[in-house]
């Protein structure tokens, strides 16, 4: 008990600092926290080191590795997204508070109350007086929410110190309460920015109305044309090389306890919508899509404003699947826009940040180990095996610099908020991720 209320006081120092990794104005709490964190990580008797990157800095930490023994990396991030608007919080996100089980902050879930999880499994471990059975070596960054830009050049740099059999990561979700989860897919993903510019300064839409074009309905038509009726991508090559589904996931994802019906409710909408010919789960597990995050231009205040605005821009972004590159998809939606455009306006394209998608095997001997302690630690449900709609780059290069297979084994739940206003993790599953942590690393040592 007095473990547990330890545990949990340490996770709301953890998720009290403001760590935000996108907002420089917050850099140096950012480095606190990550200092913080080594110092959590010596005291529960693993070696910490804070590395220092040209953007934020890299926290390891290991114990003494012995011959013999399986490496296995726990990678997570204690970045966290910005909090958006304060008023929409019900109390504030770096204050974190308990109600009715549920923990609220920004963090909880994604991903610091998930990789201290699994700190406090090492610590609780150790404090046993047991030795771990594995090699451990933690990695954990400050810039998953921003791309991690600066984590592929420190694998490369220290690929040797950082070599492992395998990758364990808890930074996704649970398809329902107490519902044991495997992911072994993510989407990856690829950032645009473009830009339509018209006249040289906004114009009197009653004097040129009808004679220039107007860049925020060139923009509209721009995005518009991104998808067809049937809610397919229209951009010629955006499907080449995505890999269909195999027939055992189809019938996996069929008996999972998640779908149309929760997503409506966690989300609010009254009907959902994509592309054709697939179901719900199918879409955002397993299909690319493109979709616009922002949309700005032309008068934006109170009242009417009778003008043709001198440019109008978006901010895109494309989900990947497998046997996708994101370099290819990018190129072709360039080419698609500049096709579509018409004379009188000028396109810009700002290329962002890519990360490729991942799929692995869950029936590997380490997926087999994963779904063992899973099952241990959430009895009563058969292991979900899942794909995620969402990114984490890293993975990728995980397999592509380090060679090893990462295990996700995430415990956020469908309505927590990640990203958005009240995020939150339950304690429940706090103390069910410390208990996945241990029994994953017997797992593994058991091969
Ligand atoms: N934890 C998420 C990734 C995630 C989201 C996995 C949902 C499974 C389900 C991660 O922190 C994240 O938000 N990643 C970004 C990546 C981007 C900033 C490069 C994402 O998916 O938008
Ligand atoms: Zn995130």
């Amino acid at each position: 008990m007095d473990t547990n209320a330890t545990a949990l006081e340490l996770l709301f120092e953890f998720l009290s600092f403001p760590s935000v990794s996108t907002d420089p104005s917050r850099a140096p709490q950012v480095a606190e926290c990550a200092s913080w964190l080594a110092g959590q990580l010596d005291s529960i008797g693993l070696s910490a080191e804070v590395h220092p990157t040209p953007g934020h800095p890299v926290v390891l930490a290991r114990n003494p590795h012995r011959e013999g023994r399986p490496t296995v990396l726990i990678y997570g991030h204690y970045d966290v997204q910005p909090e958006g608007l304060i008023c929409q919080w019900h109390t504030p996100p770096f204050e974190p508070q308990i109600r009715d089980g549920v923990i609220y902050a920004r963090g909880s879930a994604d991903n610091k109350g998930q990789i201290f999880a699994h700190v406090q499994g090492v610590a609780r471990t150790l404090a046993s007086g047991a030795e771990l059975p594995v090699n451990l070596i933690f990695l954990i960054e400050g810039e998953e929410e921003i791309g991690s830009p600066h984590l592929d050049s420190f694998l490369e740099k220290h690929r040797e110190s950082l070599r492992c059999d395998v990758i364990a990561v808890s930074d996704t979700g649970m398809v329902a309460p107490g519902v044991p989860t495997l992911t072994y897919g993510l989407r990856g993903v690829a950032a645009m920015e473009i830009r339509v510019k018209g006249p040289n300064v906004d114009l009197h839409s009653g004097i040129y109305g009808g004679a220039v074009r107007n860049p925020a309905t060139v923009l509209a038509q721009l995005l518009a044309s991104l998808h067809a009726a049937d809610g397919s991508v229209s951009v010629v090559g955006f499907y080449e090389g995505v890999l269909p589904l195999q027939d055992w996931e189809r019938a996996a994802w069929a008996r999972i306890p998640f779908g149309d019906k929760q997503i409506e409710e966690v989300t609010g909408v009254a009907a959902l919508g994509g592309e054709a010919g697939f179901t719900t789960l199918e879409r955002i597990w397993g299909r690319p899509t493109a979709e616009v995050n922002g949309i700005a231009g032309g008068f934006q205040g109170e009242g009417t404003k009778t003008i043709i605005p001198k440019d109008a821009f978006a901010k895109l972004t494309f989900r990947l699947v497998p046997g996708q590159n994101a370099e290819a998809v990018l190129a072709a939606v360039e080419r698609h826009l500049r096709e579509v455009c018409p004379k009188g306006v000028t396109l810009e394209v700002e290329l962002g940040h890519s990360g490729e998608p991942y799929l692995c095997d869950p029936h590997s001997a380490h997926g087999q180990a994963a779904q063992r302690a899973l099952a241990k630690v959430l009895p009563g449900h058969e292991v979900a095996l899942i794909r995620e709609g969402g990114s984490i780059p890293i993975v990728n290069t995980f397999q592509r610099i380090l060679g090893a297979e990462t295990l996700l084994l995430g415990l956020a739940l469908p309505n927590c908020r990640a990203h958005g206003p009240d995020e939150n993790f339950t304690v429940a599953n706090f103390e069910a991720g410390i208990a996945l942590n241990q029994a994953l690393l017997q797992e593994l040592a058991a091969g």
